[in-house]
């Protein structure tokens, strides 16, 4: 049913925890299921140099909530804004079409974190904001 890169980042979750003081905070929740994804990001000069996550969720949850944090890292906050849950997903090989809603956690929380960093520098622009 899953593939073995969703096997493997559930089982051994990258960039698990929190970041103090980080630069931008998500915090998402999933209404079809209740779960919940804290995501903090590191960003400088709007380069997101580290990122960490607290999923409480299913295994495919998981698995997209550190593969998200795989694919930040390094972007630009422009580059991560365009990251979709589907984009997720294929970089884990795909999940099973009833997970994909799953995937939605880490596209949002990235979203989210983005915004409460732009908010905290008085960036939060009109597209940015229709778009979180
Ligand atoms: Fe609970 Fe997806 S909604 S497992
Ligand atoms: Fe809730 Fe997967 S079942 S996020």
């Amino acid at each position: 049913m899953y593939s073995e890169k969703v096997m493997d980042h559930f089982m051994n979750p990258r960039n698990v925890g929190e970041i103090e003081n980080a630069d931008g905070v998500g915090e998402v929740g999933n209404a079809k299921c209740g779960d919940i994804m804290k995501i903090y990001l590191k960003i400088e000069n709007d380069i997101i140099k580290d990122a960490k996550f607290k999923t409480f969720g299913c295994g495919a949850a998981v698995a997209t909530s550190s593969m998200a944090t795989e694919l930040v890292i390094g972007k630009t906050i422009d580059e991560a804004l365009k990251i979709t849950n589907k984009a997720v997903a294929e970089a884990l090989d795909g999940l099973p079409p009833v997970k994909m809603h799953c995937s939605n956690l880490a596209e949002e929380g990235i979203k989210a974190a983005i915004e409460d960093y732009l908010k905290k520098t008085g960036r939060l622009s009109k597209e940015c904001e229709s778009e979180v």
